[in-house]
C-alpha cells in the first residue's frame, strides 16, 4: 500500500554530525552543534524530492548512492548563503579602486604582461550553480541596489522584465563565470595567475583548518606582490601570517610577498 513520507522528519544528533562533517569535508562549510535545527530544515526539501525517509538515508546516498556527484551539487545550493548587495563594504572597494589597482597599473607598465585577473569580479567562482546562473544573468531585484545612488545604478544597469535591473552588455561581457569548489586545488588549475583575489563573506562559514586551506590555495593562485581582499570579520591574524595584512581606513588588505612590495603600499597606522 502507498505509504506517504512525512517530510516533518527528525535530525539526530548521529545524522547531524554525519551530514555535517561530510559538507565539511566537501565545501568547507562548518555548521555548529547549535545549528543543528538550520542544517535540518534547510536539508528537508532534499528529502522529499529524493523521496527518503530519513536523514539517515541522505547520508547514504550523498555517501554512496550511484548519484552522490549530482546530489552534492544539488544539495550545496541549500547550505550556503547567498545574500549580498552591490557595493557592499565600500571602503574596502575605495582601498581597491584608487590604491591597490594604481599599484597594479604601475607594476605592470614595466613588463609585457598587462592583462589585470581578479577573481571574483572579472573571473567569478562559485560552488552553487544555482547561484552561477544568477550571476550569468546578472538581473537582480531592489534589495540589491540599496547601497547604491541612483546615479551609479543609471551609469551600470538596465531596466529589466522580471527584475528591478541588470548589469549592461559591455559590463557582462568583461566577467565570465565558472562552477569551483574553493576547498579543492582542482579548482585553481584551470584559472591564469591571479593580480587579486577576493572571496569576501564565504569564509565565515568555514572551519579555521578550513579557512587555512583555501587561503594557502588563493596564496598559490596569486603573482608574487599580489592582493587578497576578505571579508571585514574575516581576519586572519589567528589563523595565518603567509600573507602580510595592510590596514587602511575602514579597511584590511592583505598582500603576497613579492616584487610589488618594493612599491609598498602606504598603511593607516
Ligand atoms: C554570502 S555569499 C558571498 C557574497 C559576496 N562575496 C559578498 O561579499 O557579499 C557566499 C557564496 O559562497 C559560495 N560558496 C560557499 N562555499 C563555497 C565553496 N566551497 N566553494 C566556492 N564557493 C562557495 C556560496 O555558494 C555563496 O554564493
Amino acid at each position: 500500500m502507498f505509504q506517504p513520507i512525512d517530510h516533518n522528519v527528525d535530525l539526530s544528533e548521529e545524522e547531524f554530525r554525519l551530514l555535517r562533517d561530510l559538507i565539511h569535508e566537501r565545501f568547507g562549510l562548518f555548521f555548529d552543534d547549535n545549528q543543528r535545527s538550520s542544517l535540518r530544515s534547510r536539508l528537508t526539501g532534499r528529502l522529499a524530492s529524493l523521496d527518503l525517509q530519513s536523514f539517515e538515508d541522505y547520508y547514504h546516498y550523498l555517501r554512496f548512492g550511484p548519484q552522490r556527484g549530482d546530489e552534492l551539487q544539488r544539495m550545496v545550493t541549500h547550505p550556503t548563503n547567498n545574500e549580498t548587495y552591490f557595493y557592499r563594504e565600500m571602503p574596502q572597494l575605495q582601498v581597491f579602486a584608487e590604491t591597490v589597482l594604481r599599484s597594479i597599473k604601475e607594476a605592470k607598465s614595466a613588463g609585457p604582461d598587462r592583462t589585470l585577473r581578479v577573481l571574483s569580479q572579472v573571473i567569478g567562482m562559485d560552488v552553487d550553480q544555482v547561484a552561477l546562473e544568477k550571476a550569468r544573468r546578472a538581473a537582480y531585484h531592489h534589495n540589491s541596489f540599496r547601497s547604491l545612488s541612483p546615479a551609479v545604478k543609471e551609469r551600470h544597469f538596465v531596466p529589466a522584465a522580471g527584475a528591478a535591473a541588470q548589469v549592461k552588455e559591455p559590463i557582462r561581457r568583461l566577467v565570465s563565470f565558472r562552477a569551483g569548489n574553493l576547498v579543492d586545488a582542482a579548482s585553481y588549475a584551470p584559472l591564469p595567475r591571479l593580480d587579486v583575489v577576493f572571496c569576501r563573506n564565504v569564509l565565515i562559514y568555514f572551519s579555521d583548518a578550513m579557512i587555512l586551506k583555501v587561503v594557502r590555495l588563493f596564496h598559490q593562485a596569486l603573482v608574487p606582490g599580489g592582493y587578497l581582499f576578505l571579508g571585514h570579520a574575516e581576519s586572519l591574524s589567528r589563523i595565518t601570517d603567509l600573507f602580510t595584512p595592510i590596514r587602511f581606513q575602514g579597511a584590511m588588505v592583505y598582500r603576497k610577498e613579492g616584487p610589488h612590495e618594493a612599491r609598498a603600499l602606504p598603511a593607516v597606522s
